[in-house]
Formats: C-alpha cells, structure tokens, sequence
C-alpha cells in the first residue's frame, strides 16, 4: 500500500510557482566520472550514429504540426510525441530526474560484473546509453531509435542505431547483458512482441528493465478535483492512449508484461513525481522544482497529437486543454503527482536435458 504524498504547509497559498525554476539550488548529479563522452569526430578512435542496415536516410524526414517537429519515416502515428529540440531538452530533464529517484544508479536490474553488451531501446537522445558507456568501459553499449536524434560525440563504446522496436531485432540469440527500455509506450502497441524479441536477445539470466511514467495525475488531499484542469487533460490522454491501442500504463502492469513474457525472479516498484516543489519531504520537493522545468514543455509534448489526431480536436482546443492543465499544476495549492513504474526480471538459465 503507497503512502500519501503530504503537503508542505509552509509553501504558499496563493501564488503559481516561478516560471524560473533554475533560481532553486538543484542537486548536483554526477553521473559518471569521466569525460569520455567529448570523443572527437575527428579522433580515429570515434564513434557515431548509425542507420541500421534496414533503413534508408529517409529517418530524416519528419512532419511539422502546431508548431512541433514529429517522426515520420516509420509511419506519422507510430509515435505520439515530438522528436524536436525542446521535446530533446525535455527528454534529458527527466533523465536526471529519474537518476535522482533511482539514487544515483542508471538501473536497478541486477547486471553482471563484466558486461559485454548492453541495449537501450526507444533510445531518444541517447542519454542514458551514453551514461551506461561511460560507466562500462568494457561494454558496448547500443541504443536504438525511430528518430536520429542522437549526439555523434560519444564514447568509443556506444552506438546508435534507428529502427522500430516492433520489427523484429537485428541482433543475435543470447547477445545483452542488460535491455533496458524507459517511456517507450507512447510509441508501442504490441507489448508481447517487444518483449520476446528482448527475450530472445537477451542472454540467459540477464535482465530487462522496464519503467514508464504514467499520464494518470495522482492527488492525495483533495487540491484535484474532476474540475481542475490538469485531471480534464489527464483523462483525456488516458481516452486517447485507450482508443490509439496504448493504453495507459497502471500499477501491476510492467510486471504482468514480464511474467505473461516467461521472465523470472521479477520485481517492481513505483515513485511518486510531484509536479512542483509543494511536498513536505525533502528528495520530492527538489524532484517537484526539477520537474517544473520539464512539465513547461511536457503537458503539449503529450497532449497535441493524441487530443488532435486521435480525439479529433481543432489544433485550438487541444491547446487550451494543455495551457490550462499546465497552469494549474503550476498552482501551489494543487498538489499534483504521477507514478513512475519500473520493473525488472531474468531471462530464465537454459536447462540442460538429461
Ligand atoms: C519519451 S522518449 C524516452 C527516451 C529515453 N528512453 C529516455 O527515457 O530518456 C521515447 C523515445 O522512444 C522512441 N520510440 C518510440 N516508439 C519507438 C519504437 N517503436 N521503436 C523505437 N523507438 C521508439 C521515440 O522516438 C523517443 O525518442
């Protein structure tokens, strides 16, 4: 049973929180201790991205819609999010929010002391593979993509790859030492497809991570209400995701996918992301300002293509469905949260037949 998030009484009643998030002293995370991503271009020992066999330069081609760059080469809805700058800053925010919450550690899934390979699928700007390289000198670390949005100064022992992660894998049997996939559901429709692929090219009594952060906005005391606008835009993505053969993810769900998928020795968790620094507990309310930076972009990053493709809403309506919810988890009197799910489970060892 999770506890209720509480709210700081000290915060004040009646403002919105500073547009100016970056004014509060955010805690400072190290990921890695080298600098080995700054791997030159030019370096005869560099690294870059590359298309995989199976496609053609035209990943480049994107669409433009409200004002957003969108993929478009795998198909326009094969994923529901922008690929842009400002979606890629978004995207690199909640890493480190996500690094935070895991205490510093890029996973929680077991890995083996020397790992060879390891793969980050619905890679997105690559940031998390980037930090496993760093961390893994010994490992190749790949992640793959629908977009290039990848950065070409990498370190030696990372790759880039574009390709849909519902096709079938272009990797061996028994290839990864760890798969790790964060916030793919957006652009995943066939669960039980990803998850054998990942099974198959995992190596026996490795592991896959899974971890999605919910559309489904929480609140413990009452500030939400069906009236406030942030729970009309939340109810509305969980339609549309419903209705786009997505649906939001919920409690149980990751690790229901890995025991329908054959894996063993399961385990899963969830964190709360408080959107604005309102908790009383100290790890939550530097959480709540990080998140302020992210959720700016975030409630149009979700909502524009899912309220107008998939609901049918003039480019109009859908904005004023994001600017609104928005605005009010901006208020310091709403306290609003999501879950972040994560769960993790082991290929099972090949039994040997007498
Ligand atoms: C919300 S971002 C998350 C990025 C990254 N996993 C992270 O947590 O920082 C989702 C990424 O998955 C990619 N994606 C969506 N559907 C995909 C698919 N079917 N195959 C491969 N990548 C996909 C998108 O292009 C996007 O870059």
């Amino acid at each position: 049973m999770s506890t209720a998030v509480e709210a700081d009484p000290q915060s004040a009643q009646d403002a919105s929180f500073d547009d100016n998030a970056t004014r509060y002293p955010l805690p400072s995370f190290a990921a890695t201790d080298g600098d080995a991503r700054l791997t030159c271009l030019s370096s005869p020992l560099h690294s870059c991205a590359i298309f995989s066999p199976s496609v053609a330069l035209g990943v480049q081609e994107y669409i433009f819609e409200n004002g957003r760059r969108y993929h478009s080469y795998f198909g326009v809805d094969k994923y529901l999010m922008p690929t842009d700058e400002r979606e890629q800053e978004r995207m690199d925010i909640a890493h480190e929010m996500f690094f935070s919450l895991f205490d510093g550690q890029l996973h929680k899934a077991p890995l083996a002391d020397n790992p060879q390979n390891i793969l980050d699928v619905g890679t997105g700007t690559g940031i998390w593979a980037v930090d496993m390289a760093d961390k893994h000198p010994g490992a190749m670390v790949l992640g793959i993509d629908l977009s290039p949005i990848q950065p070409t100064w990498i370190p030696d022992n990372c790759r880039f790859e574009i390709d849909d992660a519902e096709r079938e894998w272009a990797y061996s049997l028994n290839t990864f030492d760890l798969i790790h996939i964060r916030n793919l559901d957006q652009g995943i429709r066939n669960w039980p497809k990803v998850l054998a692929e990942a099974s198959r090219c995992l190596k026996p009594g490795s592991y896959l991570e899974l971890s999605e952060t919910s559309v489904i906005f929480q609140c413990d005391d009452g500030t939400m209400t069906k009236d406030t606008p942030a729970y009309r835009w939340s109810a509305l993505m969980e339609e549309a995701m419903a209705k786009a053969g997505r649906p939001a993810i919920r409690q149980g769900q990751l690790e229901q996918r890995l025991k329908d998928a054959g894996y063993e020795d399961i385990h899963a968790f969830s964190l709360k992301l408080p959107f604005g620094p309102w908790t009383k507990e100290q790890q939550l309310k530097a959480l709540g300002w990080m998140a302020l930076l992210g959720v700016n972009s975030a409630f149009q990053a979700y909502g524009m293509a899912a309220f107008t493709r998939i609901l049918g809403m003039s480019a109009e309506e859908a904005e004023k469905v994001c600017s609104e919810g928005l605005a009010s988890v901006k208020t310091k009197r709403k306290h609003v949260y999501v879950y972040h799910y994560v769960a993790y489970g082991r290929k099972p060892k090949i039994k040997i037949e007498e």
